[in-house]
């Protein structure tokens, strides 16, 4: 807790596959802090979307999609990935997906959508500290966050990064279709008028190319006041 009683949030924001999934996932379990996995919720609403039939071409009824979704996070308590669930289903598997990534970067570019789930967001931060993951947390989200971190990495290697995740949960795909995805989205979600990715004037860049994780992580922790 910061002495004026606020809770302290470090905010980690960066392109797909920049390695903000795992070094958050574990500077919060390092800090006993709580995880908000702000991508898992975009696709989450990309989900149910598309499970719901909604046009994703329909602004208006993915808005309302996004407000009216139960998403919950479950933590399995045996150290494994914490599962999704989307209107009380698991969805953990099919939200990890390209597909469902690709149309969750298409969906956050509605300003509804993003609304939706601002409170949402703000709701994960409790006592002791909040660890938040994203490309909006220390713009848009959390601007009081401290630090802020934006984490990148050449496209090539977010690329091989991400197949290697891919291949290893044994879904197919080769590496010049990874590549090509993800500098599509890279540009999709940097190009977009509401929230568009890029480094809060504030934040430190760190290039992560390259770098071993423990690395990433000591850097971050070296930030972090009192720590
Ligand atoms: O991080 P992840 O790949 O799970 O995010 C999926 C998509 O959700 C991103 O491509 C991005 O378009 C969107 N997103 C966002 N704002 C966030 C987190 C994710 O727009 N804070």
């Amino acid at each position: 807790m910061h002495a004026d009683g606020s809770v302290p949030v470090l905010a980690i924001d960066g392109p797909s596959g920049s390695g903000k999934g795992t070094i958050s996932r574990l500077i919060a379990a390092r800090l006993g802090w709580h995880l908000l996995d702000s991508g898992a919720l975009y696709r989450a609403v990309a989900y149910a979307a598309s499970t719901g039939g909604v046009d994703l071409a329909d602004h208006d009824a993915v808005g309302r999609c996004a407000a009216h979704a139960r998403i919950a996070f479950r933590d399995p308590g045996d150290g494994g990935e914490t599962r999704v669930l989307v209107d009380g289903a698991d969805a953990s598997g099919e939200i990890r997906t390209e597909t469902c990534g690709a149309a969750a970067s298409a969906i956050a570019a509605i300003p509804a959508v993003r609304a939706a789930l601002l409170d949402k967001q703000r709701r994960f931060r409790r006592p002791p500290g909040l660890v938040a993951d994203g490309r909006d947390m220390g713009t848009v989200i959390f601007p009081d966050a401290r630090p802020k971190v934006f984490l990148t990495a050449s496209a090539t290697e977010r690329a091989r990064r991400r197949y290697k995740q891919l291949k290893d949960k044994g879904l197919v795909i080769t590496l010049d279709d990874l590549l090509r995805e993800i500098e599509a989205r890279d540009r999709r979600d940097a190009e977009r008028a509401v929230a568009p990715l890029k480094p809060a004037s504030d934040a430190t860049v760190i290039d992560t190319t390259g770098m071993p994780v423990e690395a990433v992580v000591a850097k971050i922790l070296a930030l972090l006041p009192g720590h």
